[in-house]
């Protein structure tokens, strides 16, 4: 069963979705940089504050910061010898993926699987406006869809040059797309 997985696609595809719903079931670690972050921000601290404003206009937080966020989460799971973990949103940039392959030796850790969640935009705009977060408005979630396609979408090539990349239909019921990414994962 593969171990270490990434979620990539744009937002809106489910992504949070069916990694909890993997990790549950699987004893995987799930990292989401969206929540962690949304965390920091809850939490008032430096780096949410720092984050706030950028994320509320649907753009990318700085690299070094989501980096640093990843490292010490990664590092942490590799020294309680964890089972294994399922990167929800990140890498999120050609530069991110990089650094996570720099940082993945070091750790002695490859990635094992990376699942491209894939949905036509009228229905992410449906699932995101029906869900209503607060980045969840029809102006940032165009800009989100903008972002996903300049500087996210790339990675399918990048994953795909090293073999590692399965794309999976995200239309329909959770359980059946759930179903598709579990069959990747066997
Ligand atoms: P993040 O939290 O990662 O948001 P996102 O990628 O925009 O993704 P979403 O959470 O909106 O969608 P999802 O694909 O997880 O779908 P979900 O399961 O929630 O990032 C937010 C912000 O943080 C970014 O804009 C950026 O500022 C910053 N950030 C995060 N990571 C970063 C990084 N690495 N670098 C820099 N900045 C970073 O589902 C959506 C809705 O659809 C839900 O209501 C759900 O119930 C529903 N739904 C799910 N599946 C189905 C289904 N099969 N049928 C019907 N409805 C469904």
């Amino acid at each position: 069963m593969k171990q270490r997985v990434l979620f990539i696609g744009p937002p809106g595809a489910g992504k949070g979705t069916q990694a909890e719903r993997l990790c549950a079931g699987r004893g995987l670690v799930h990292l989401s940089t969206g929540d962690l972050l949304r965390a920091e921000v809850a939490a008032a601290t430096d780096l949410g504050k720092t984050a706030e404003s950028i994320m509320a206009r649907g753009e990318l937080v700085s690299d070094a910061l989501v980096l640093a966020i990843v490292r010490n989460r990664l590092e942490q799971q590799a020294g309680a010898g964890g089972k294994g973990w399922l990167l929800d949103g990140f890498p999120r940039t050609v530069n991110q993926a990089n650094a996570l392959d720099t940082l993945l030796l070091e750790l002695s850790q490859q990635i094992e699987l990376v699942v491209l969640m894939e949905l036509d935009d009228a229905l992410l705009i449906q699932r995101l406006m029906s869900r209503g977060r607060a980045d969840d408005n029809a102006d940032v979630i165009q800009h989100r869809l903008e972002v996903y396609r300049e500087q996210t979408a790339p990675l399918a090539a990048y994953y795909r040059e090293r073999q590692l990349l399965q794309s999976v239909e995200a239309e329909g019921p959770v359980d059946e797309v759930a179903a598709r990414i579990e069959a990747l994962l066997d």
